[in-house]
């Protein structure tokens, strides 16, 4: 399956480079959180480590992780206002 194989590749290519999985979601009714959630899960049984937070959580995002990943809902055909404001961070759109 399409998706199993991604998910490998990201898995070895973060083992490649030893560093920290960023994972950030926004959710209305949970379907993004659980979704994520999953994704965590699976590679803490990888043995990575994993930052997991919303996007409403003020924390601070390791901009120099392995893999960042994150899941939204879609509204209004697009991504919401917060997860666009998100993603349009110059620090978080030169992540490698
Ligand atoms: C305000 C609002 C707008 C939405 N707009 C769309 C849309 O344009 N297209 C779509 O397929 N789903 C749309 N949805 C449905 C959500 O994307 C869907 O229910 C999603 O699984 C919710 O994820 P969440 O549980 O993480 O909030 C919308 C939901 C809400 C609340």
């Amino acid at each position: 399956m399409a998706s199993v194989e991604a998910f490998d590749k990201a898995i070895t290519n973060v083992k490649c480079r030893m560093k920290t999985i960023e994972l950030k979601y926004f959710t209305g009714t949970g379907n993004s959180l659980q979704i994520l959630k999953t994704c965590k899960d699976e590679f803490e049984k990888n043995d990575f480590i994993v930052d997991f937070s919303s996007v409403t959580d003020t924390k601070d995002f390791n901009y120099d992780c392995g893999l960042a990943g994150f899941c939204f809902p879609v509204h209004a055909f697009g991504l919401p206002r917060i997860c666009r404001k998100f993603l349009n961070n110059p620090d978080v759109q030169n992540i490698t």
